[in-house]
């Protein structure tokens, strides 16, 4: 599974990069929001950083105004993918945006009815939600595994990108009923890497390592 993080903030970004493992980048208006920047001034500089698709999200809800925003920020960078949401219009979007060359995610998933019209419209990406259907006490994972077995059945080649991702079960869970993507906060990122029993034993190693003689 591909690993994408889930944030606006360039340090974060630049450290899971540092590691090796970041294979994109999601955005939206939240998170860059939170970061007191304007939107293609962040998503210029992590594609300096990632080489990779980076999601930038459209901020109209009308069909002209999101190809109008699509298009312009296609232009930003090769590796820009269009973020749309899964709303009538958005739909139609998608349409046209990928009979142009133009990838899109779509975003806000919370339904497999919902992931097979993306799918049909064109979408490069859907973005299932699956942390936020947790949290209504539904479950998220039951989607992802809809629509893997939905897109399966038929050949279609939309990528799913489970998103909303809270913890290292979710990725694990994605990773086995086959998403192709999950897109995380570099907090999981980090939670992803630890575990108490390596800390524990590199704490043994490096005490036994100070009775080692030295030559
Ligand atoms: C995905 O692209 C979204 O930006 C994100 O995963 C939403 O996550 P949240 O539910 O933690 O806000």
């Amino acid at each position: 599974m591909k690993i994408f993080i889930d944030t606006a903030d360039v340090a974060e970004i630049r450290d899971a990069a540092a590691m090796g493992v970041l294979d994109g980048v999601t955005t939206n208006p939240s998170l860059v929001a939170k970061v007191g920047r304007s939107y293609r001034e962040v998503i210029e500089e992590i594609c300096e950083i990632v080489d990779g698709p980076i999601s930038a999200e459209v901020l109209a809800t009308d069909l002209a105004g999101m190809l109008k925003e699509a298009r312009d920020i296609a232009k930003w960078h090769r590796n820009v993918v269009v973020k749309i949401p899964l709303i009538a219009d958005g739909l139609k979007a998608v349409r046209v945006l990928a009979s142009e060359g133009i990838k899109t995610n779509v975003t806000l998933c919370f339904s497999a009815p919902q992931g097979m019209l993306a799918a049909k419209a064109g979408a490069t990406y859907i973005s299932p939600f699956l942390g936020r259907i947790d949290d209504i006490s539904w479950d998220g994972m039951e989607l992802i595994a809809q629509l893997r077995t939905i897109y399966d059945n038929y050949g279609l080649t939309t990528e799913i990108l489970a998103a909303s991702i809270r913890h290292p079960k979710h990725v694990v869970d994605a990773a086995m009923i086959g998403a192709d993507v999950g897109t995380m906060p570099h907090s999981v990122i980090l939670q992803l890497l630890k575990h108490p029993l390596t800390d524990i034993g590199l704490a043994k190693f490096l005490a036994d390592a100070a009775k080692i003689p030295k030559s």
